[in-house]
């Protein structure tokens, strides 16, 4: 196998690419990334690769980030001063790694100055970005498309004697969800009625401040999540590798759930016949959805689903793509992802091609000691140069004077290739074992459910 601390990508391939592109007039890109997870160490990683990308700036960014382009300190949310910049440094595209700018509309907010309009945004536009930024709209959409979902209702302080009514005679457990962005933590699946219509209340009087104003209570449904991925201008998509999460900090998914402990793609149980069926029934009336609604939608789709019994159904929609299931669909992905970028802009996404690595990826995810509860953050991080074999993801780590520290709960994710999940895990765990710093926890069974 070869080493992975090098790009994947031979020159060959680069020269190729590039005589591709440039036959197509294609230009040379300046490129800013917001961000600073595993997911766009990731994403700064394959781009950085791209004949097409000239200067690569990520802010915030990581340890592991500066090795790809620049790292600019500045806040993700504040719209003026990424205007500023990008106007300083002729930034021709801007890609959006996490949810909360796109939630804020930093896309309408680039579209409507005629400044900066002619950058290319690769993220949903305000109304499409409702898909995650309100469970409460996306869960609508779902209903008015015939998309399988877990049967619901909605409810806030207006309607709340309804809400407990509707919560003392539904079956156990049940599913509420705040309707905003809650950091990840506004969905609760609770067992018993009791504690349901507490929870309820207390949602409703502020939890989650303003994003539990409105619940969405839904049928608990049971069954194997797994994430798809798609990239769409609003008319056509190209769905990317398929992943599975883990989200439990304990092996034998137990304990706390977490931003997620690793990933595998692909997934088994997700064949050609799933496939179609996600297809069929849950992307295609997506993206015809976002069409009857004319809405702006150049970015990405995460499907979150659920297979019960075979039959897929959506748990929740997001308008990026998925963190750690990144580091794991993104070192799959074969084709240049600057020039997929790029085509989200010109029309011509119909006419790529997707190319698969055929072999298997996971990532093993290594947090702080304490996480998902309380952690500490300083502490040296010693080992990296003495893995073998797996790209290093980073996401909670920073430089200082030279010395990598730690700097998150989730810190960073080690991926590797292989024919299968077993040889692919057992590479990451290897170097998972290598790479030290006090508190180390990892989770050594990723994957291993699906053999
Ligand atoms: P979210 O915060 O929306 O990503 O949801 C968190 C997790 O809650 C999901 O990944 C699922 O594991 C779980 N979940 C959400 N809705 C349902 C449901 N209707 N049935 C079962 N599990 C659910
Ligand atoms: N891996 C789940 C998420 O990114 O929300």
């Amino acid at each position: 196998m070869q080493s992975y601390n090098n790009s994947l990508v031979s020159f060959a391939e680069k020269q190729l690419i590039f005589n591709t592109f440039a036959k197509s007039k294609e230009k040379y890109m300046n490129i800013l990334l917001l961000g600073s997870g595993g997911r766009e160490h990731a994403m700064a990683w394959k781009m950085e690769q791209s004949p097409l990308c000239t200067n690569l700036y990520i802010a915030p960014g990581n340890a592991g980030t500066e090795a790809c382009g620049q790292n600019i300190s500045m806040n993700i949310n504040d719209f003026e001063g990424i205007k500023t910049f990008c106007l300083s440094k002729s930034i021709d595209m801007l890609v959006v790694g996490p949810e909360e700018p796109l939630v804020r509309g930093i896309y309408d907010f680039v579209k409507q100055d005629t400044d900066i309009a002619h950058i290319i945004v690769v993220g949903p536009s305000l109304e499409g970005a409702k898909l995650e930024g309100s469970k409460a709209y996306s869960k609508i959409l779902m209903q008015e498309m015939n998309i399988p979902t877990a049967a619901y209702r909605e409810f806030n302080i207006e309607s709340i004697e309804d809400g407990l009514a509707y919560i003392a005679q539904h079956t156990m457990p049940i599913v509420l969800k705040a309707d905003g962005l809650a950091a990840g933590k506004g969905v609760l699946i609770l067992d018993n009625v009791e504690e349901a219509q507490a929870e309820f209340r207390a949602m409703l009087s502020g939890k989650f401040g303003a994003a539990s104003h409105t619940i969405v209570i839904e049928q608990f449904l049971k069954g194997i999540e797994f994430s798809i991925f798609v990239l769409t201008d609003g008319h056509d998509y190209k769905i990317l590798p398929v992943a599975k999460d883990y989200k439990r900090i304990g092996e034998g998914d137990t304990g706390l759930n977490t931003g997620g402990m690793g990933a595998v793609s692909p997934v088994p149980f997700v064949d050609d016949v799933m496939m179609q069926k996600v297809e069929n029934r849950i992307i295609k009336p997506t993206i015809e959805g976002l069409k009857q609604r004319k809405i702006t939608y150049k970015g990405f789709i995460f499907f979150g689903l659920i297979s019960v019994e075979g039959e897929p159904y959506t748990i929740e929609y997001n308008c990026r793509m998925g963190d750690p299931e990144t580091e794991v669909v993104i070192p799959r992905l074969q084709n240049d992802l600057v020039a997929l970028f790029a085509t989200l802009d010109n029309g011509t996404l119909a006419q790529q091609l997707i190319v698969e690595d055929p072999r298997t990826a996971t990532t093993v995810f290594l947090v702080a000691g304490g996480y998902p509860g309380d952690y500490e953050k300083g502490k040296i991080m010693t080992g990296f140069e003495l893995t073998q074999n797996s790209l290093l993801f980073h996401a909670g780590t920073k430089r200082i004077d030279n010395q990598l520290v730690t700097n998150g709960g989730r810190i960073l994710a080690i991926t590797s290739l292989a024919d299968n999940i077993r040889d692919a895990l057992s590479i990451s765990n290897q170097n998972s074992a290598i790479i030290e710093y006090e508190g180390k926890n990892f989770r050594k069974d990723i994957g291993l459910d699906l053999l």
